[in-house]
């Protein structure tokens, strides 16, 4: 377990689960380089009828691959005995905590009353959580995800009054509804509503990119004692570390960026086949790392459009010299 001491008035921090970017390779290989969060989520399992996780789904969850003290599994359903197979058989691997989805807008995940779509049916909603927390037997914490609802934000009083319910540890509110997506702006007020009434300390989550947008939430937020941060964390790797030691700097060290490009690179060179496919996974990191770069415009397109590694390594090399 890796422990590290700062001043504990300071928010936790928590790296937020991004499908597609934040694997067990990219976490281990962050939390190596960079650091300075208190919890790492992973992407959304989603148990199902099968009673078995797949290949990718154990991979992403292997103990002997994720420090079980810092690592949230993230599951999806809408069924109480699929999630609690999911809580038992996670628990058995050694994590303490696992986090329930109730946010994810993905169209497909809604249609399936997934995600941010269960928020639209209140009392299967309750039912769900009613039947999985009967029968925990306090195996181990578990913690929501949650926006405020589907088509309103209104829906969000209700909803809260459900979790308000249950011994839920954790409620991380991303203060949008299923239609905001992720452009729209934050609801700050139903997310201002959750600390007054909540039962669960809450978690707030939503548009933190620097170090100043973390210390503003600070200064009005006393109560609140954690923040999970996706694009922001991606975008910038150094931002909990800068935060957690004071230490905000003008740009980020492109050397250590380097090191850790470069272990993220061959780590997928290692574990995916050819060619595309790390590239794919390489490409997906750019989208957020270009704004780093922003004298670099025509470099960061070449990397994007590349289609053979030789090219790829070649214009990065150039470009982190
Ligand atoms: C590409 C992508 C994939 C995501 N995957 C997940 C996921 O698997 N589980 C989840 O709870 N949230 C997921 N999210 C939402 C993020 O965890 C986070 O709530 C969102 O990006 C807003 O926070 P931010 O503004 O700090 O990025 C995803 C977001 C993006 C952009």
């Amino acid at each position: 377990m890796i422990s590290t001491c700062y001043n504990t008035l300071m928010k936790k921090i928590y790296l937020a689960p991004l499908e597609g970017v934040t694997d067990s390779i990219y976490r281990n290989t962050f939390m190596k380089y960079y650091g300075g969060v208190d919890k790492v989520y992973t992407p959304f399992i989603s148990p199902n009828s099968t009673y078995k996780f797949t290949t990718r789904e154990f991979k992403d969850i292997d103990p002997d691959k994720n420090d079980p003290y810092i690592t949230v599994p993230q599951i999806i359903t809408n069924n109480s005995e699929h999630f609690l197979w999911a809580v038992n058989e996670i628990s058995k691997l050694g994590f303490k905590e696992i986090n329930f989805n109730l946010g994810c807008p993905s169209g497909t995940v809604v249609a399936k009353k997934k995600g941010s779509g269960l928020l639209f049916y209140p009392e299967e909603l309750d039912k769900l959580l009613y039947e999985v927390f009967q029968h925990i037997d306090g195996k181990c914490n578990i913690s929501i995800k949650t926006r405020l609802g589907k088509h309103e934000p209104d829906e969000f009083y209700e909803i809260l009054d459900i979790y308000n319910k249950y011994p839920i540890s954790e409620l991380t509110i991303h203060p949008r509804i299923q239609s905001d997506f992720y452009r729209e702006p934050i609801r700050n007020e139903f997310f201002e509503y959750a600390i007054e009434h909540s039962k669960a300390p809450v978690v707030f989550n939503g548009e933190i990119k620097t170090v100043s947008d973390i210390l503003e939430f600070e200064d009005s937020h006393d109560t609140v004692n954690a923040i999970m941060i996706g694009r922001g964390l991606i975008a910038n790797p150094e931002l909990a570390l800068w935060y957690k030691t004071n230490d905000e700097k003008d740009s980020y060290d492109t050397s250590k960026f380097k090191d850790f490009h470069n272990s993220l690179l061959e780590q997928y060179i290692n574990v995916l086949s050819g060619d595309k496919p790390v590239l794919h996974r390489m490409k997906e990191f750019w989208a957020y790392w270009q704004v780093n770069f922003p004298d670099q415009e025509k470099t960061i397109k070449k990397i994007r459009k590349s289609n053979k590694l030789i090219e790829y390594k070649d214009l990065v090399t150039a470009m982190l010299k």
